[in-house]
């Protein structure tokens, strides 16, 4: 039974980043920083900690839908059961609020980073990912256009990636899918690259609009990161970014392929030991413990793919 805890902070790790990607809200000192998450939960506890719960700060983990500790608060809300769209805040920003942060409900952690600029710098997001990996980035708007772009840095002067009136296009690596979202009443615009490499880190900007001159436009940045065990994304204007991303994907290189290695051997065993001698008590037990698993993956693999539309969600 020692086996379980790892094994399922593996595939937690490995489900909460899908391509490793994590978003670092850059956000002006002197603001309130909030971020939602829908969350598939029926547990009871809320938490929001700094860096990941073990190492770092725990400043709130509550069984209340409210609480908070000095200017962090988290606020969560029912909706369909179960499961609701937790609210973390962080009032009045300043320099010392930047790192990383992990909130979340029971079982389920969602990790965030925010960098706090000086009031002046422009709060453009920085999206990282691998190497080999595809980036995926909501902008939302308030009110729906029939024509969409995407263009790598500005569009006037930059490259244009994408310029349509269809829904859904792909031009080589690059795609955008266009919908709206009917609860929330806004429009999502996601932007798609796919094989990321080195030369793709930078700005972008995702717009909807006729004319460059009264389209509404949102921009971001990506950071592309080569290698797991060394401290990557080197983005020109900020070159100080994300450690701690790279660390927690070495960790779940290191850590969980020997325990995936480990889990297949023992189902593996336990299936041929299973046929062996059916009436083994010990066998039944090994192959339960499989089938657990199993179902524990595709909880936390259904529960995410709820919450990756609510990766910018910031309000
Ligand atoms: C509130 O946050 C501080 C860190 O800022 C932490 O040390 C403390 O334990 C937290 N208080 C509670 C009640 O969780
Ligand atoms: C919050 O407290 C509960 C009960 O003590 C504990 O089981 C849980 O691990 C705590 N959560 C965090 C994130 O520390
Ligand atoms: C925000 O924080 C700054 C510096 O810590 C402080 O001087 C200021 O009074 C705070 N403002 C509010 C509205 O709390
Ligand atoms: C595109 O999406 C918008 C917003 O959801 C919708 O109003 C429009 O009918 C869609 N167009 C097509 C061609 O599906
Ligand atoms: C990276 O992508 C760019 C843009 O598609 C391309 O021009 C370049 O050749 C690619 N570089 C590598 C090393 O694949
Ligand atoms: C997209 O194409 C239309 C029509 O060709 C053009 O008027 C518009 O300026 C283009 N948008 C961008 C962002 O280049």
């Amino acid at each position: 039974m020692k086996i379980h805890p790892i094994l399922f902070l593996c595939f937690l790790s490995a489900l909460m980043d899908p391509n490793g990607s994590i978003t670092i809200h850059r956000k002006k000192e002197g603001t309130n920083f909030k971020i939602q998450w829908q969350i598939k939960s029926s547990e009871s506890w809320k938490f929001l900690c700094r860096n990941d719960c073990k190492d770092g700060v725990i400043l709130i983990n509550t069984t209340e839908n409210r609480a908070e500790n000095g200017s962090y608060s988290i606020e969560y809300t029912t909706r369909s059961s179960p499961g609701g769209v937790l609210q973390v805040n962080i009032k009045n920003l300043t320099k010392s609020d930047s790192g990383r942060y992990r909130c979340g409900v029971g079982n389920s952690p969602r990790d965030f980073e925010v960098k706090v600029i000086d009031a002046q710098g422009k709060e453009i997001n920085i999206h990282i990912g691998d190497e080999g990996g595809t980036a995926s980035v909501a902008c939302y708007f308030p009110s729906d256009k029939s024509t969409k772009f995407f263009c790598q840095g500005e569009c006037k002067g930059g490259k244009i990636l994408i310029n349509t009136t269809k829904n859904e296009t792909r031009s080589d690596r690059y795609s955008i899918t266009y919908a709206e979202e009917s609860v929330r009443k806004r429009f999502l615009l996601r932007a798609i690259i796919t094989q990321l490499n080195m030369s793709d880190s930078g700005r972008y900007t995702c717009g909807l609009g006729e004319s460059l001159d009264e389209a509404s436009i949102q921009e971001f940045d990506i950071c592309v990161t080569d290698n797991p065990s060394k401290p990557g994304c080197t983005l020109q204007s900020d070159p100080s970014t994300s450690t701690s991303t790279t660390h927690a994907l070495f960790l779940t290189l290191v850590i969980c392929l020997p325990v995936a290695v480990v889990l297949v051997t023992v189902v593996l065993l336990s299936l041929q030991r299973l046929r062996e001698t059916k009436a083994s008590r010990r066998n039944k037990d090994v192959t339960l413990l499989a089938v657990t698993y199993e179902n524990e993956i595709f909880q936390h693999s259904h529960s995410d793919g709820q919450s990756i539309d609510e990766e910018a969600a910031t309000v």
